[in-house]
């Protein structure tokens, strides 16, 4: 199976476990991508259920440096789902993976590295219309 083939990746970044925990990730060691932006999710009530999109061309890498979430990721023809729980261990979220995030729970932060600066129109929130583009491109 060719490595694009994978539906979850997980990104592993070092952790230093002296008196504290230290993650950090670079590109391109750990980044496959310059990172144009970070952005992050806190003060989540629990429960909470995000995203439900897919990005045309943006990649990101998603973190979950405290809390859970359970994500699930769709590339069209299969649907996966994965608990995120490790400060460490990132999933990267390739551009036309449909992806939603359920199960917050209390004080959870996500921090998500991405490729691209934000654009309204790289979002594709209607998954019928993600389904046509994603099997129409893999075709
Ligand atoms: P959205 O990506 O839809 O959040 P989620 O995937 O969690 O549902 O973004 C929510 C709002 O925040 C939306 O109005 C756009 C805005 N936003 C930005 O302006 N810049 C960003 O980098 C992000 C991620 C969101």
């Amino acid at each position: 199976m060719k490595s694009q083939d994978q539906l979850i990746r997980f990104i592993n970044i070092p952790k230093i476990d002296d008196d504290c925990y230290l993650c950090f990730a670079q590109n391109p060691d750990h980044v496959p991508f310059m990172i144009k932006r970070v952005y992050y999710i806190l003060k989540s009530q629990p429960n909470l259920s995000r995203g439900a999109h897919a990005h045309h061309k943006t990649q990101q890498i998603l973190f979950c440096i405290q809390g859970s979430i359970k994500m699930v990721l769709d590339n069209g023809k299969k649907r996966e789902e994965v608990i995120l729980d490790k400060p460490e261990t990132g999933v990267l979220l390739d551009k036309m993976i449909w992806h939603e995030m359920h199960d917050f729970q209390k004080d959870t932060i996500l921090l998500v590295l991405a490729s691209k600066r934000y654009e309204n129109k790289d979002y594709i929130r209607d998954y019928e219309q993600f389904l046509v583009i994603a099997n129409g491109k893999n075709k």
